[in-house]
């Protein structure tokens, strides 16, 4: 599975990239108004940092014309920019024709597997389910991860890629890869948790201390 920071932070994702775990980066308008800076300039600056992978760059209009044209001046900032349209008609209708024209396209807000199936339809390169979101609500949003890509398996000929978005927990990040999603944005906090274990520190501190005892150095 693939990880991708869902972060507008330079110094977030520089600190994360260095890992190695980071393959992609996804952004969205509330991102881009915590991270304080001009749109373009900090989607121009994380494309530059995540150059291996796509970063998803969000339109902010809602009709057909004027997505189009916002879509064209971020698809013009890298090669690697995914354009990220809202799971509406006219959003659908944006991904129909950028990936038609070779542009990687996220479709975002899915909160339903018919909205993933039309996505897919639409030739999106992503279709991004919600599932803190759903959670929040009462609902189980891996069961929407569960349904998509049993839906998905059985049209071999679509390409769309199951990103899990709206990730809350460490839990969340297990169940969707259980789940077989292709991607999982995770915001920083998550990748880190991923990681942290008492019992890995605990271990570590019993190694040293009998190692140190042994006298001995490998260098
Ligand atoms: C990513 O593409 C989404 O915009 C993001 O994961 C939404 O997460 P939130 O529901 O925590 O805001």
């Amino acid at each position: 599975m693939k990880i991708f920071l869902d972060s507008a932070d330079i110094s977030e994702i520089k600190d994360l990239v260095q890992t190695g775990m980071v393959d992609g980066v996804t952004t969205n308008p509330s991102l881009i108004a915590k991270s304080g800076r001009d749109f373009k300039e900090v989607i121009a600056e994380i494309s530059t940092l995540v150059s291996h992978g796509p970063v998803s760059a969000e339109v902010t209009s809602f009709d057909y014309e004027t997505m189009m044209k916002e879509a064209e001046v971020l698809r013009k900032i890298s090669d690697n920019i995914a354009i990220k349209v809202p799971l509406t008609i006219d959003g659908l209708r944006v991904c129909r024709a950028l990936s038609s024209d070779n542009t990687l396209v996220n479709v975002t807000l899915c909160f339903t597997a018919n909205q993933a199936l039309l996505a897919a339809k639409a030739g999106a390169a992503f279709i991004s389910p919600f599932l803190g979101r759903l959670d929040d609500l009462g609902m189980d949003g891996t069961d929407l991860i569960s349904d998509i890509a049993d839906i998905y398996m059985n049209y071999p000929e679509f390409e769309t890629e199951i990103l899990a978005a709206s990730i809350r927990s460490t839990k969340h990040v297990q169940d969707v890869a259980l789940l077989g999603a292709d991607v999982a944005t995770l915001p920083g906090k998550i990748i880190k948790a991923m990681y942290d274990h008492p019992l890995t520190y605990k271990g570590l501190e019993t190694f040293e201390k009998d190692w140190k005892a042994t006298g001995q150095s490998i260098l």
